[in-house]
């Protein structure tokens, strides 16, 4: 690894893919003058389906590059890798890379906004099949909640949909309802269903049709971005190691132009991304 520089840098988002984009456009709403670089590994991507140990070397990979990049704040905007790599990268590897870089992931400010939320204290969780093998939300809710049940559910089709371009089309409507309908079936009396994975707010108007009206569909971008704020208020260190200036870079080990053109779907705008490689 290359020596880090001390200077203040841009705050890294990561994910496996396009997904964190839902996460990264909340974040820049609500935190419009920092500098921001995205990288999405779609080259590796999906990681939902992968081993605990390859989402660990692979995020882990993506951590240093952004931290070569002057990062001293990364936040892993993917589901899988938070449930997966989060822990060891904070644990292990951050003490002897640098101790004074952070990398925070999505699921501990989700669970926490889960208590205000939920009424009868049922929730449901879909997430990739990783996401939802890993039990975090099971566990993590269960340490801050304890009289809540979590129900989890994995959806290995919802990515491939999504990056596919088939979200809106009707093929999709098969594949939700076939989800919604396993969750519902493990407990009819969800309150709350957690979108516990970045790709998914693209589903959510299909999630919503077959949810039942009387349970709540919470997207994640909002929650993060609120919890990131807070973050820099009660860090001002971290907050004078991020510079500002409204930029935002993309990087994606895939094609840039491919990267481009379906980041355009997810934020809405058009953006021009850099090819990049990780190892
Ligand atoms: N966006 C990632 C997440 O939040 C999942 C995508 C993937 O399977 O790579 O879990």
């Amino acid at each position: 690894m290359k020596q880090l520089s001390d200077k203040p840098g841009p705050i890294g988002v990561f994910d496996s893919g396009y997904g964190g984009l839902t996460i990264l456009s909340e974040i820049q709403r609500a935190m419009p003058d920092y500098n921001y670089i995205y990288l999405g590994d779609n080259a590796r991507a999906p990681y939902g389906t992968r081993s605990f140990e390859i989402v660990y070397r692979f995020t882990l990979q993506a951590v240093n590059y952004l931290f070569e990049q002057g990062c001293h704040l990364v936040i892993l905007a993917c589901n899988t890798a938070s449930a997966k790599a989060l822990r060891s990268i904070q644990q292990k590897d951050l003490p002897h890379i640098d101790p004074n870089r952070r990398v925070l992931g999505v699921i501990r400010p989700t669970v926490e906004k889960v208590g205000e939320i939920s009424k009868n204290g049922n929730i449901g969780v879909f997430g990739t099949p990783g996401t939802i093998q890993s039990q975090s939300y099971n566990i993590e809710i269960a340490k801050l909640h304890p009289h809540f049940n979590t129900y989890g559910n994995g959806c290995p089709m919802w990515v491939p949909l999504v990056e596919n371009r088939e979200a809106n089309r009707p093929g999709a409507d098969y594949f939700v309802k076939q989800e919604v309908d396993n969750l519902f079936g493990q407990q009819p009396d969800i309150d709350t269903v957690l979108l516990a994975c970045t790709h998914y707010p693209l589903l959510y108007d299909k999630i919503r049709q077959y949810v039942p009206q009387s349970a709540q569909v919470i997207k994640q971008g909002e929650i993060i971005a609120e919890s990131l704020v807070d973050y820099m208020r009660r860090h001002p260190e971290m907050d004078a190691r991020c510079t500002r200036g409204g930029s935002t870079q993309y990087l994606t080990t895939e094609n840039a132009s491919k990267f481009s053109e379906m980041a355009s779907v997810f934020l809405n705008k058009s953006i021009t991304a850099t090819q990049i490689e990780l190892k």
